[in-house]
């Protein structure tokens, strides 16, 4: 099939990559002249595994074409993805301008029947408001449609590849065909319903991990108080397969682009038709608390932060992404530097990204270079490579060996043999 997908963040480069790679032919779209040109020449622009092999594989096979050109993409199209951000507005509202802002340049360019689905999580009737955009202006019948994308940063070939499931809101049978048919060689469930549906299957999701994780952070605080061991109590719970095993780590509150937007945005959602979500508010509250618990761990620790040398290890939302947005990591070493901590930190992907974001930061090349004379190093992001540090001659090189982990990534039993003063998450 002839595709074009609008918005080359995550969703949509990852989707363009996969698409293109299960023999469709697919232009990718972008406001971004940078961006364009980058994909242009076989570079991702972010951090992702696997990614740049297979852009790289589709663009020599030309069934990937990336453009800025609307006029070149959309014509032909039989599928037309909106991926664009649907970033939080300062109200808590998700902010859609760049959603209409496609559907509006969407319809001036098409000419012949098309299937426009919206991939950009977005609130119930927004899909509508995009048919009803659409309508004003193009001259030809088309159909809106909603597949929800429930890929994670990280792992986003292989989860697009191996879906656990396909949702397909439409509102004709037609559509319906032509997107059961373009998904035809994916494994997974496929869920067909209405467009409302789809969209809120979508906030439904996110807002049920955002709970699992809130859920085991109040019992690892809990296990705090009473001296048990969270990741037994997670392990305990987690084999029950009604309950489930993921999601279930707990730390210093969940981060990222979705969970937090998604959790506000679904939260307002239900204000605006009147439904008080109360579960959702405690989620929402919870993953906040746990941030700032995490800060009197440090300072229990160290005293008053004024002054004091502190060693960060991780600036990603979580590992395997260079992506700090909404990072608790970071918003962590916020507060230390107001409180007047000299932080120095290290993330393997992450570092540049955070120290845009945070200039005041000192970031180093090396993990090890965050020991250095340092009062407390923290762990704040669950990269592998932190398991396995020379911990024995780091500890040599801290003015106090104090290792405050927020991932609970290290074995308390063996920090303590290495002779760090060790504190984690819900662990005694
Ligand atoms: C999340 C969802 O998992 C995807 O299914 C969804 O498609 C995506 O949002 C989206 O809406 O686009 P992502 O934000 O990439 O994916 O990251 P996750 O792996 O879900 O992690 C989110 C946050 O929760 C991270 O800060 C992570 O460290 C934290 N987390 C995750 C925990 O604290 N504990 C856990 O057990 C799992």
């Amino acid at each position: 099939m002839k595709i074009a997908i609008i918005g080359a963040g995550y969703v949509g480069l990852t989707s363009a990559a996969v698409f293109a790679s299960l023999g469709h032919s697919v232009w990718l779209l972008d406001k971004d002249k940078i961006k364009i040109k980058t994909l242009k020449s076989g570079r991702v622009p972010f951090y992702e595994p696997e990614l740049p092999e297979l852009l790289k594989k589709s663009l020599s096979k030309g069934s990937l074409k990336p453009t800025l050109s609307f006029s070149e993409a959309i014509p032909d199209a039989d599928v037309i993805f909106i991926c664009v951000g649907t970033p939080m507005s300062k109200n808590g509202e998700a902010d859609l301008s760049q959603v209409f802002a496609a559907a509006e340049s969407i319809a001036k360019q098409l000419k012949k029947y098309s299937v426009i689905v919206n991939k950009s999580t977005v609130p119930t009737g927004t899909t509508e408001r995009v048919k009803n955009i659409i309508r004003k202006i193009a001259g030809v019948s088309f159909d809106v449609a909603s597949c929800p994308e429930f890929l994670r940063e990280g792992n986003a070939v292989y989860n697009t590849l191996n879906p656990d499931r396909i949702v397909i809101g439409t509102e004709t049978k037609c559509a319906e065909k032509v997107l059961l048919r373009l998904h035809e060689k994916l494994p997974g469930g496929r869920v067909t319903t209405d467009i409302r549906t789809a969209e809120i299957i979508k906030y439904a999701s996110n807002a049920f991990l955002a709970t699992k994780i809130s859920f085991i952070n109040e019992i690892a605080n809990l296990c705090e108080e009473v001296g048990t061991n969270v990741e037994d109590v997670a392990l305990g719970m987690g084999l029950d397969p009604r309950i489930g095993k993921d999601f279930l780590k707990p730390g210093i509150g969940y981060g990222g682009s979705c969970f937090p937007k998604d959790t506000r945005a679904l939260h307002l959602i239900a204000h605006s038709n009147s439904y008080t979500f109360k579960l959702l508010k405690a989620v929402i509250e919870v993953n906040q608390t746990q941030r700032r618990n995490f800060l009197g761990k440090v300072r229990r620790a160290v005293g008053d932060l004024k002054g004091k040398k502190i060693g960060a290890l991780g600036l990603a939302f979580k590992n395997n992404t260079d992506d700090i947005r909404e990072s608790a990591a970071l918003n962590i070493i916020d507060w230390l530097i107001k409180e007047g901590g000299r932080v120095k930190a290290f993330d393997p992907k992450a570092n540049a990204n955070a120290k845009k974001n945070l200039p005041a930061l000192t970031v180093c090349k090396k993990p090890e270079e965050c020991f250095l004379k340092t009062d407390a190093v923290l762990i704040l992001t669950e990269w592998p490579d932190f398991k396995f540090l020379p911990w024995t001659a780091l500890k040599k090189k801290m003015r106090h060996p104090i290792v405050i982990d927020g991932r609970n990534l290290l074995d308390p039993i063996e920090m303590r043999k290495f002779g760090f003063k060790y504190i984690s998450v819900g662990r005694p």
